[in-house]
Parts: C-alpha cells; structure tokens; sequence
C-alpha cells in the first residue's frame, strides 16, 4: 500500500510588538537614517511587522505555533516522532532550535533538527519531511519555519532593515494512505552567496565578519521571479497538473511585487494568492507557513483544495511544494 504525507494541522504566532512603518520611520529617523510609508509600501508592499521582545528566542515564538499546530491536527506532543525547524536566526551555535523546541515541548526521542535554506527552508523542510514519511522512518512530524531576523537587522541600512519581521509557522505533517504532498522541487546555487548573506561567524568567542543581513536586492529580485516560476511549473509537471488545478498560491512573502509578477507568469488572478506581506513583513523561513496558517483560520483555503507553497532565498536556494490539502 501507498504511504503518504499529509497536513493534518497548522499554527502559527507573531510576537506582540507590532511596528508600523510609521513606527519604523520614526525609529530610523532617530538615528538619521531617511525613509518613508510610501516608499515601503510603493516598492515592498509592507505596511507593518512584527519584533520579538529581548529575552524571547526562536524556540518560544516555534513553540507557540506548534501548540496551537498540535491543537489543530488533534495530536499530543508525544505522538510526535519527527520536528525539524527552519531557521536561519537560531536560539543558539548549537544545539538545534529543534532540540531546544523538542525539550519544550515535552516530546522526548524522537528526530529533531533543523534545516538552514533561509528564506526557502520551509520549503525544504517540508520535503524533507515528506520524504522521511514516505520511507517510514516517522509517522508525525512537526515542520516549523520560525525566525528572529530583527536581530540581524542593520538599521543604518534603510535598504534592507524595512523589509523583516519576526514570526513562527508550524505543520503537523502526518502518514496518510491518500496523497497530501504532492510533488516536490528543491534547488539552490552557491554562486551567489553574496547576494545576500549575514557574512559573520563565531571565532575565539567573538564574531568575526559582518552578523548582520547584506542583500542586492535588485538582483535578488530578478534572480527570484525566474526561478519561483520554474519551480512551480516543476511540481505542477511532476504531478502531472497544470495551473488550472492550483486553488491557492502561497508564496514566501518577500515583496508583493514578487509576488504579482509569479501569479501573472502562471496566470492566476491575486485572489487566489495568499498575501500576508502587507501585515507580516518578510519574515523568512516563517513567511509561508504563516501564511498558510492565516489562509486556514482566515477561511480562504479549505480541505481538499489543491495548494502550491514556493520559496526563494539566501544561498541562493529556491523550491515549491505542491498539495492537497
Ligand atoms: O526573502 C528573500 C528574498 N528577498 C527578496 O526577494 C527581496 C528582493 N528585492 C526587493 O524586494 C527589492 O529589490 C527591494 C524592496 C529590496 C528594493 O526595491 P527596488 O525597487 O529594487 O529599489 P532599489 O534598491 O533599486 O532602490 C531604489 C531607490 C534607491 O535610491 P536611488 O539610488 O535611486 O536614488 C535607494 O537608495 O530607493 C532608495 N531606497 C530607499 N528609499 C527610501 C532604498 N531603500 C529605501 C528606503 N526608503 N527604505
């Protein structure tokens, strides 16, 4: 018999502290560096995001997410077997955020790690996932895409530290005899790791390099646009699906016009994308989870519904998974 992987339940939680880009412009202002609503809105889309207080980390704001994650799918913490965490802002060197969120949780011995692909890695986590299903290795697993890229934010660089925000998104991701995962397409290419990078690393107990977020983000951009429609059109072809069949596009929220420019190229209207950038900023390997997340408890995207998540990021890497719901 066919064993599948299937989404049984998401979550996802955003820190309290909300900042307009008003907020933003007049935090920024205070050190001199110039920027403005419209701006921010005109070329990102953002009109808000979201920070963690000191002292939270990456595993608190996972945590919440994979409770209410949990909650949804009707499981405990100990019927988990797998978590693997997304994130390029973990709680520490080591050991994984997925360790750190195991020991939180309560679910004790099963796999926990974490995947680094950046603004893609709940993409590949979610593969990865996938693929430990399909071969029995684990039967429930939490896959968790949670960041804290305030923390690596320079704020004298109103180019870049306007476009991030804090947030968690988790799925329960269980075996299944009916198809949930569909098809998946993972790819990345490491000529371009400098196109944006945090360019720092840990050397004698202290941080050596730059620790804090370089984008060109116009390279970037054009670099994203080609590569989310390859990997779309990829699982759509390995399924052996066409646009048509997608109910839902949900993108990694970087930038609306991203965002346009992919749904335009697979000729599908925007009210069947999922837009959560406009409230969340980019929030990296969190982005589309919780956007996911908020098309679930929003209404919008309802079981049996046929649903394609794509990302791209640092590294460079880029992927899409498509689904039933
Ligand atoms: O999550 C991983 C993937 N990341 C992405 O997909 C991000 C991809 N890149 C982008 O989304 C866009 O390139 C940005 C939103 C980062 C920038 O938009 P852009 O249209 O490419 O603007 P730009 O960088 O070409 O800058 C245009 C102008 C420049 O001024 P000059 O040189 O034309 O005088 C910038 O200095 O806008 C200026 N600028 C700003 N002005 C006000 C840059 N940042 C700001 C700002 N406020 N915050």
């Amino acid at each position: 018999m066919s064993r599948y992987s299937r989404i049984t339940g998401t979550g996802s939680y955003l820190p309290p502290k909300r900042l307009t880009n008003a907020d933003l412009v007049a935090r920024l202002a205070s050190s001199g560096v110039e920027t403005s609503d419209e701006w921010i809105v005109e070329r990102s889309g953002i009109s808000a995001r979201h920070f963690a207080s000191d002292g939270v980390f990456c595993s608190d704001l996972a945590l919440q997410a994979c409770n209410k994650a949990l909650e949804a799918a009707h499981r405990k913490p100990q019927d988990v077997d797998l978590i693997i965490v997304a994130t390029s802002t973990p709680d520490m060197v080591f050991p994984s955020t997925a360790c750190i969120l195991q020991g939180k949780l309560g679910a004790h011995g099963g796999a926990a790690f974490d995947v680094q692909a950046v603004c893609s890695g709940f993409i590949y986590a979610l593969t990865v996932a996938d693929a430990l299903i399909k071969t029995g290795s684990a039967k429930c697993a939490l896959v968790v895409g949670a960041e804290i890229f305030s923390r690596i934010l320079d704020f004298k660089d109103r180019g870049t530290c306007v476009l991030f925000g804090d947030g968690a998104g988790a799925v329960v991701l269980e075996a299944s005899q009916t198809p949930g995962i569909l098809s998946t397409d993972l790819h990345a290419d490491g000529k371009y790791v400098d196109l944006l990078c945090v360019p720092g690393h840990v050397n004698g107990g202290e941080v050596q390099g730059v620790p804090l977020l370089q984008m060109a983000g116009q390279s970037v951009f054009k670099l994203a646009v080609g590569v989310l429609e390859d990997a779309a059109r990829a699982v759509l072809a390995k399924a052996d699906k066409t646009e048509i069949d997608i109910d839902w596009l949900i993108p990694h929220q970087a930038n609306i016009r991203i965002m346009q420019s992919t749904a335009k190229k697979l000729q599908l209207p925007m009210d069947k994308v999922i837009v959560t950038v406009d409230q969340h900023g980019n929030t990296s390997a969190a982005s589309i989870p919780l956007a996911l997340d908020y098309g679930v408890r929003s209404g919008k995207v309802q079981a049996g519904q046929t649903l394609l998540l794509e990302g791209v990021g640092g590294g460079f890497t880029w992927g899409a998974v498509l689904l039933n719901l």
